[in-house]
């Protein structure tokens, strides 16, 4: 039999390319870099299988010039950049990478607010720069962690495990807001269930763990930020457009929080001019996933999914069981 045509939009680790390579026809780009937008209208043309990255936008518009698409795999736990609908319209299955990523995304999310709250990063950069003359008491004061409140934003699997590093390293109290209770987490935990704006205005450090969609985009702007305490920081490993970044930005100008650590970026990888000469905020070009072991076992499970979906197969990790209503 035939082997599927399938595109893979970016070269990933070893293992998963063999695995693509012994049950597909694999095209891969060429290129060290996302495909623009021309390049990926033409790759999906004439192929049965998409392995995709989150920085690939798969619309409606894209899935129109290849009406024979049977599946799409995205690289990737969170899926905002695929319209879900659309290819639940078209009758294509997709899976992401949930789980695999959690624990190592729940780390850098926690360096990320400890590098912020300590200024670590600041630090560091003035001590290469050869500026560290002498002790000082007034040198690079910070924030508290220890024994301090944090709120989680979005208490799935990341966020679950983000709480949990709180409570069992760092004697936090954490608070959570998410759309379902978690007794479970409540109980074992000590995790306490709050409101959006009553952690918003109460909590030490907020760490937001939500999946971009329309009801959680710009979830924290101009009106969060002026409920925040000023003592208080914000953390983003999720998505950048569930926070206002120019608002974020002014916020920090004006003091109205103490700072910020993001992984994410509202339109990433562009910027909000300004916010990099900020010193109150720790800025990472979107490594929450990134460490070997995590970045194999993901490249593994896409490549999984895609090749289960061509075969006809119930994908693993399948987000549109509908999919095959169309
Ligand atoms: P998850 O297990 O689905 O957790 C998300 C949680 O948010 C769930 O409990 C979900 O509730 C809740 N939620 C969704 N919409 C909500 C809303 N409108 N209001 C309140 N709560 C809401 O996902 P995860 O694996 O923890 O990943 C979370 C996100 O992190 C991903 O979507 C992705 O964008 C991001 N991420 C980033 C990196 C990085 O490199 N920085 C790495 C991995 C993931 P339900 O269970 O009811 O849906
Ligand atoms: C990374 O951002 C992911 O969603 O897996
Ligand atoms: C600091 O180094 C101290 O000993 O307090």
């Amino acid at each position: 039999m035939k082997k599927p045509d399938v595109y893979l939009t970016r070269k990933l680790p070893e293992e998963a390319m063999e695995l693509l390579q012994a049950e597909c026809n694999l095209e891969v780009n060429p290129y060290d870099r996302a495909l623009s937008r021309g390049e990926l209208e033409e790759a999906i043309q004439g192929i049965d299988g998409l392995l995709c990255l989150l920085t690939d936008t798969i619309d409606e518009e894209l899935l129109s010039l290849n009406p024979d698409l049977k599946v799409v795999a995205n690289y990737a736990v969170g899926y905002d950049n695929i319209d879900i609908e659309a290819c639940t319209g078209r009758g294509i299955p997709v899976s992401n990478t949930p789980g695999v990523l959690t624990e190592t995304t729940a780390d850098l999310a926690f360096a990320l607010l400890m590098a912020t709250a300590r200024r670590i990063v600041e630090a560091d950069s003035f001590t290469k720069a050869g500026a560290y003359e002498g002790w000082g008491p007034m040198m690079f004061l910070g924030g508290d962690i220890y024994g301090k409140s944090l709120g989680i934003i979005g208490l799935g699997r990341i966020g679950q495990a983000v709480a949990r590093r709180a409570v069992r390293g760092f004697d936090m109290e954490v608070f959570y807001y998410d759309r379902n209770r978690n007794e479970e987490m409540e109980k074992e935990y000590g995790l306490k269930y709050l409101d959006f704006e009553d952690i918003v205005k109460t909590a030490d450090f907020i760490s937001v763990h939500v999946p971009l969609t329309k009801e959680t985009e710009k979830l924290f702007g101009e009106k969060e930020f002026k409920m925040m305490k000023k003592s208080s920081y914000l953390i983003n490993t999720a998505r950048g457009a569930v926070i206002d970044e120019k608002a974020l930005l002014q916020a920090l100008r004006d003091g109205e929080i103490a700072g910020a650590g993001l992984d994410v970026f509202e339109d990433e990888p562009k910027l909000t001019p300004g916010l990099w000469k900020q010193e109150n905020i720790v800025m990472l070009p979107h490594i929450g996933s990134a460490s070997i072991a995590t970045r194999t076992k993901m490249a593994k499970m896409a490549a999984e999914n895609l090749i289960a979906g061509l075969k006809g197969e119930e994908m693993p990790n399948l987000i549109n069981p509908d999919f095959a209503d169309a």
